[in-house]
């Protein structure tokens, strides 16, 4: 039975390498469901904002140094930080795209040599996306695509080490998307699988929370 109450907002998280194109889709997305006259907002995290996501910024342009499971603690607490606004939005019928979640904070610090289980448990009661779109490229490939920045995480090596840690985190809520194909087509193939989410949670579908 689908309670009125039941209806609500899509929880739509875009995952994958850096410059695997999450960015630019996000914003397709966000334009597209727009004008449609849905009531949608595009998030990211780390939310840099934050004074957590400030420490974050900093951290990740090699301005200060913290322990690996510090900076692990601190990107689960700048998802903490936004659970209730995340979840209101939610119930008052707005879908969210975010470009990374859990996943990222996962992956990457996985890659880095923490314990697996270690790293999902902070996460353990934040929302469960509705839908993971795992942008799939290559670490080479996504290397060529130039424009690494300076920032920590943006090195051949771990990039690879990355990918397959995200490869252990793939679960029925995850679509793999081809993201070596041209934007164009990769646009089109996220918008179709996306309007099956949004359309199901307005007619009704309970929130759920991750990894429990
Ligand atoms: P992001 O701001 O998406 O990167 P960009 O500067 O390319 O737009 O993310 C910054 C980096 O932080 C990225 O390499 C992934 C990493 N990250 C984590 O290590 N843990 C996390 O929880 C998140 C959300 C990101």
């Amino acid at each position: 039975i689908n309670k009125e109450s039941d209806s609500r907002g899509a929880l739509i998280v875009l995952e994958g390498l850096d410059r695997c194109g999450k960015t630019t889709q996000c914003s397709r997305l966000l334009s597209h469901l727009e004008e449609l006259g849905h009531s949608v907002e595009s998030w990211r995290f780390p939310d840099r904002n934050t004074g957590v996501g400030q420490m974050i910024s900093s951290y990740l342009a090699n301005k200060s140094h913290l322990d690996d499971h510090a900076i692990h603690l601190l990107f689960s607490a700048n998802r903490w930080e936004k659970r209730s606004l995340m979840e209101s939005k939610l119930r008052s019928k707005t879908t969210l795209i975010v470009d990374r979640y859990s996943f990222s904070g996962v992956a990457f610090s996985s890659a880095k040599g923490l314990d697996l289980e270690w790293c999902k448990a902070p996460e353990k009661g934040l929302l469960a996306p509705d839908l993971v779109l795992y942008l799939d490229i290559s670490p080479e490939k996504a290397a060529e695509r130039g424009g690494y920045g300076d920032e920590r995480y943006e090195q051949l090596e771990f990039q690879k080490k990355v990918a397959q840690s995200y490869r252990t985190l793939c679960d029925s809520t995850w679509k793999i998307i081809d993201a070596t194909r041209p934007v164009e087509d990769v646009e089109k193939q996220l918008k179709q699988i996306v309007m099956e989410c949004v359309l199901t949670c307005q007619k009704g579908k309970p929130l759920s929370q991750l990894w429990e």
